[in-house]
């Protein structure tokens, strides 16, 4: 920050309003964001490199003095680099700026997740959320865990193996697993945590305990990796089956955060009963704390599946409460690190 005596200091008027705006802001970039996609500026800049403001709305098609304003605040927003712009005159260069590149790829034409984030909130965003809060009908397909193979597949392929790697990250930073031998990784997605631990740590064994679609995708990534001596499937749900026996270690990874406070008491009920004595439960989640946008962004989605329940970012106070109630103490929490979104919370049996 160039000029830090210019920012509001904490607590006064100024910081107030600034934080309604920024509430307004949230509005604006979003809509900046879809049309951002939708005319293809990712690809276009990541081809040709920075160009002028008039050259970017001739070929776009934008009249040229609501087009600058458009790519005035995209800059503004982080997603484009500004320069020349001085006069804001229709020379000014606009580039792909360092996020957007981070996001997007130097040529404009990656970043998958970070699109199908979009996708699936531009899915909800044209509903009427006065209607949905009063109860209209929600549109099909839109429930969790997902219903068909297709979603399934979409869902563990795209979103949690292509996500995991900071999650991974994380847990192994923590050192939370470091001494298990048996490892249970419930929700263990298609095997790529279970697999990473395996090769970080020769002597450990893993089993992924998952709903039958997502089982068999573990047994058949699991082949792929050559990891089926080391990494195994265990088929089940954790609505209605009791866990495995015999783990030192039993490892929830970003999955208590799809469930609300009541379910995620039900699981650690579950986890004591089938732990071995002297194990230990490890958490590797995104939790409230320092991860607001996050959570709004995420749960605002939810409210359009009912089959999500509620507040499901919950801060490390909620899982201190849970756990404690269901007779764990906690004995290590790894804060999240500036990689990734995820804190650690280990746990033992309380005495
Ligand atoms: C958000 S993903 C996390 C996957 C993996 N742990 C990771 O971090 O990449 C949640 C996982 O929980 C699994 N899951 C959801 N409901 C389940 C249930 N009732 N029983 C067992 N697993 C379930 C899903 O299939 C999915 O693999």
């Amino acid at each position: 920050m160039k000029h830090p005596e210019l920012l509001a200091p904490a607590g006064s008027l100024r910081a107030m309003d600034s934080n309604y705006y920024s509430i307004l802001g949230g509005g604006a970039r979003l809509r900046l964001l879809e049309v951002f996609f939708e005319l293809q500026i990712p690809e276009l800049l990541g081809h040709h490199g920075p160009m002028p403001a008039q050259q970017i709305c001739v070929l776009l098609g934008l009249n040229l003095h609501r087009g600058w304003k458009f790519l005035h605040l995209l800059a503004l927003s982080g997603l484009l680099e500004e320069s020349n712009g001085v006069y804001s005159g229709d020379e000014t260069l606009f580039g792909l700026s360092a996020d957007a590149k981070y996001f997007f790829g130097p040529t404009g034409t990656e970043g998958f997740f970070y699109r199908d984030l979009v996708g699936f909130w531009k899915k909800v965003a044209n509903l009427s959320l006065i209607d949905v809060l009063r109860g209209a009908p929600l549109p099909e397909g839109i429930n969790w865990p997902y219903a068909t193979r297709e979603s399934v597949e979409h869902f563990e392929y795209y979103w949690m193996r292509l996500t995991a790697a900071g999650s991974i990250d994380t847990l192994l930073m923590s050192q939370a697993v470091a001494k298990a031998d048996k490892l249970l990784d419930i929700g263990g997605g298609d095997g790529t945590v279970g697999c990473a631990l395996c090769s970080a740590y020769p002597h450990m064994q893993v089993t992924v305990f998952n709903l039958p679609v997502s089982a068999e995708l573990a047994h058949t990534h699991i082949a792929e990796r050559q990891m089926t001596d080391r990494v195994h499937v265990h088929e089940g749900d954790f609505f209605k089956d009791e866990f495995p026996t015999g783990f030192d270690h039993v490892l929830f990874n970003r999955t208590l955060a799809d469930w609300q406070p009541t379910v995620c008491k039900m699981l650690f009920d579950k986890v004591k009963r089938s732990m071995a004595p002297g194990g230990k439960l490890v958490i590797n989640e995104a939790m409230l704390e320092g991860n607001t946008d996050f959570t709004l962004a995420w749960e605002f989605r939810y409210i359009f599946y009912d089959s999500y329940g509620r507040a499901l970012f919950k801060p490390l106070s909620v899982y201190k409460q849970l756990l404690e109630d269901a007779g764990f103490r906690i004995t290590k929490v790894t804060p999240m690190r500036d990689e990734a979104f995820y804190s650690v919370i280990e746990a033992e049996v309380a005495i």
